[in-house]
């Protein structure tokens, strides 16, 4: 039994050592955590959204009547957005917790979006995090990655972050960078270029959030509550422009924990969809890993390798980094 725990072991122990020192992620001056007051203002759901601690910490909650949501004040050209968010625990298939950026709003048919969606789950199945990138009205290309955590998102509140330059986008949970997306050329039309809000909300995904619609929101268990806390929008424009640049350079010690976690917690990946993309699109570097995922883009042997793992793992303190 033992020796099943010893990779994931080793994963963190590697992580720990490479990251234990570094400060919060990435490395900016003059970040600051803004209230609720000072940078965001909500856009749907009256009581279910409520504030705590003068505004330092928002519930966003979904029930039978409505969802909720909030979004940032001012649009930003290039930036990190940043919160520590708690997701709802227990039965909550179907429910869907965004953290976005999106100009939707100003660009109907040319609008740009950059995606963390936390789809709910099944009671003992874990919620999954998805990340998708659109520019430029490029929403019949998904971009779609899933991937499973190291910890229970429900259990305690986990750093979500966008860092987005002129060049990079990289998503991160906690200190671990999990997905770069690189503007290599003019051709990257889907790489966003035009100025953006932040978004958080908590809507009804039944048609498609678990296991592609199976499992529909279950009132019973509502309220579902999503909590966000440490807010961070800090623009990337001008003077703030090359602190972002060069923090947008993965050192050597990012890109290996970034590998590793792709590689042992990644559930789908667009890259190895063969059905919707029977040639992976240009930005794809498909190497030998692709035999890790089906047909479908779904990894072969992850619920098999978590699942139990899991399972044991839950109640015990937090490995940490
Ligand atoms: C974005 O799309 C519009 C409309 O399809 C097109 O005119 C424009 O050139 C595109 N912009 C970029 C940067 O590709």
């Amino acid at each position: 039994m033992l020796c099943s725990y010893s990779p994931k072991l080793f994963f963190f122990l590697l992580l720990h050592l490479f990251l234990a020192s570094t400060e919060p992620i990435p490395s900016l001056p003059n970040v600051e955590k803004l209230s609720f007051h000072e940078g965001y203002t909500q856009i749907f759901g009256d009581s279910n959204l409520m504030l705590h601690h003068e505004g330092k910490k928002v519930h966003i909650s979904l029930n039978e009547r409505t969802g909720s949501g909030f979004r940032s004040q001012e649009s930003y050209l290039y930036g990190f957005f940043s919160a520590s968010i708690k997701l709802p625990s227990d039965y909550t298939a179907g429910v869907v917790v965004a953290f976005y950026m999106s100009n939707g709003d100003v660009y109907e048919k040319t609008h740009d979006e950059l995606d963390f969606e936390f789809l709910g789950n099944v009671r003992g199945r874990d919620w999954r995090v998805q990340t998708n990138v659109y520019g430029n009205g490029s929403t019949s290309v998904g971009r779609e990655e899933r991937y499973g955590l190291w910890f229970d998102p429900t259990e305690d509140f986990h750093q979500y972050s966008i860092l987005w330059t002129y060049d990079t986008i990289i998503f991160y949970v906690d200190d671990i960078p999990i997905r770069e997306v690189k503007r290599v050329s003019s051709r990257d039309v889907y790489f966003p270029l035009k100025p953006m809000s932040l978004y958080a909300t908590i809507w009804d995904g039944s048609t498609w959030a678990t296991s592609g619609g199976r499992y529909k929101v279950n009132y019973k268990y509502a309220p579902f509550i999503a909590e966000f806390t440490d807010l961070v929008l800090h623009s990337c424009a001008t003077h703030h422009a090359l602190a972002c640049a060069s923090a947008s350079v993965l050192s050597p010690e990012q890109r290996l924990a970034m590998e590793s976690f792709r590689r042992r917690y990644m559930t789908y990946g667009y890259c190895y969809d063969r059905i919707r993309y029977a040639v992976p699109l240009a930005e794809c570097h498909v190497g030998p890993e692709k035999e890790l995922f089906l047909m479908s883009g779904e990894s072969r042997a992850y619920e098999r390798r978590h699942r139990m793992k899991r399972r044991s793992w839950r109640g015990t303190a937090d490995p940490g980094f």
